[in-house]
């Protein structure tokens, strides 16, 4: 999608075996369109060469802060004040007190501290071992070092070089591509709490077979990362989808149309907006046979009746905090014709502020979407364009009209 389009990234490389996951993520950076420095130091250059380093990201890599090259011969000012942000994956746990104590005697501890903070983000990706991960001078240098500006993107579990098992290892490449797009995103939902329902439901007939639809989930967990990059604080109510988890969201797996509202309801109370773009079923077979349900010799298929499900959306949206602005709600629609007229009229009927209205045929299950937000105002149309693109389009909208606090 070519998120890092036009921006240039320092990538810094310290000492740790992970710098083997360095050379994926120098590749992933230059893939989604960034254009990419990278800056070894001596230790790093123990794990894996500047050659390699240099080959993917197309450019002669910066070990020394003794550097003829630079016509000035300070490769630390020029390079921290080109960068868009720094990013230092691995970033060992010696490096970590070095920007602690401001120390500066190699050239990528000198970048980060020579570097202009209020424009330049500084993202540190720790690798280390499980016992040096947890051990209390490490603890206090991360929370230092985070008070000093810098942002820590946190570890990964499981096994480590070392033979050991627990918290340590370097969050994998695309982990640490999707941390880094977001810092780059504006802010505009910072401190905001966001809900999100998202997917189809699931409504059994009987142990083995149930009724849902074709919402692949991804117009919500798009939004649900959006909403994220803005800022905010998201929680996302799924129903059964395979869709990974968008990094830093809180997720709350569900099936069934009920328990999408009991887990809605229980989330309504702590959030300042809710989206709904779940594709839930309007109907659920009354009653869940307790048995698979069998052919018999009769040749009668069986009878099934059904029962309404609820409309999660028009009972948030009537809830006491929705109606006093402080709940602020938005729907979709998913329409086959006539757009506009249909959506104005559902947004009335669910009595919410903003609908976003989409074809639904051209939507289930496409990578894009085409949006029209209508609202008390008009209608605004978001044209075609892949759906975390748009997603974050729909979040700027929302952004400006959530009542200031
Ligand atoms: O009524 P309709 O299904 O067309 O409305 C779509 C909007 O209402 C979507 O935002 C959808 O998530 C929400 N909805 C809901 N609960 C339902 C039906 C729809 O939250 N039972």
């Amino acid at each position: 999608m070519n998120d890092l389009a036009g921006k240039h990234l320092v990538l810094g490389l310290t000492g740790g075996v992970a710098c083997y996951k360095a050379a994926d993520l120098c590749r992933a950076f230059v893939k989604e369109g960034a254009s990419v420095q990278v800056v070894m130091t001596e230790a790093a250059a123990q794990f894996i060469t500047p050659v390699t380093m240099q080959a993917l990201s197309g450019r002669p890599v910066h070990t020394s802060q003794w550097d003829a090259r630079e016509p000035n011969n300070m490769p630390h000012i020029n390079l921290s004040r080109e960068a868009d942000a720094i990013v230092v994956a691995p970033c060992s746990a010696d490096f970590i007190a070095k920007l602690v104590h401001g120390r500066a005697d190699d050239l990528l501890s000198l970048l980060c501290l020579a570097r202009p903070a209020q424009r330049v983000p500084l993202l540190l990706a720790p690798a280390m071992n499980r016992e040096m991960w947890t051990h209390p001078a490490t603890q206090r240098n991360l929370a230092q070092v985070a008070a000093d500006g810098a942002r820590v993107l946190g570890v990964g579990t499981g096994e480590q070089a070392c033979g050991e098992t627990g918290d340590g290892r370097m969050l994998e490449p695309h982990e640490l591509l999707e941390d880094v797009v977001a810092a780059m995103q504006p802010k505009p939902l910072a401190g905001r709490r966001v809900l999100v329902t998202a997917g189809p439901t699931f409504e059994p007939i009987d142990p083995v077979r149930g009724i849902t639809n074709h919402s692949s989930g991804k117009m919500g967990f798009a939004v649900a990362r959006a909403a994220r990059e803005a800022g905010a604080e998201v929680t996302l109510v799924a129903g059964p989808v395979h869709l990974p988890t968008p990094r830093g969201v809180r997720r709350v797996d569900v099936r069934t149309a009920r328990q999408m509202l009991e887990a809605t309801l229980g989330l309504a109370d702590a959030a300042d907006l809710f989206v709904a773009t779940a594709a839930v079923a309007d109907w659920r077979p009354a009653a869940e046979a307790a048995h698979k349900i069998k052919k018999d010799r009769s040749g009668q298929p069986p009878q099934l009746a059904f029962a309404e499900n609820p409309d999660i959306l028009a009972t948030v949206a009537a809830l006491p905090r929705a109606r006093s602005g402080a709940l602020y709600c938005v729907g979709f629609a998913a329409e086959s014709q006539d757009l506009l007229a249909n959506a104005q009229a559902k947004r009335a009927r669910k009595g919410i502020p903003l609908l976003a209205g989409n074809i639904g045929p051209a939507t289930f299950g496409q990578d894009d979407n085409q949006l029209l937000l209508v609202d008390a105002q008009g209608a605004t149309e978001l044209p075609r364009a892949p759906k975390l693109q748009l997603a974050r389009t729909l979040v700027a909208e929302i952004a400006r009209r959530l009542p200031t606090r």
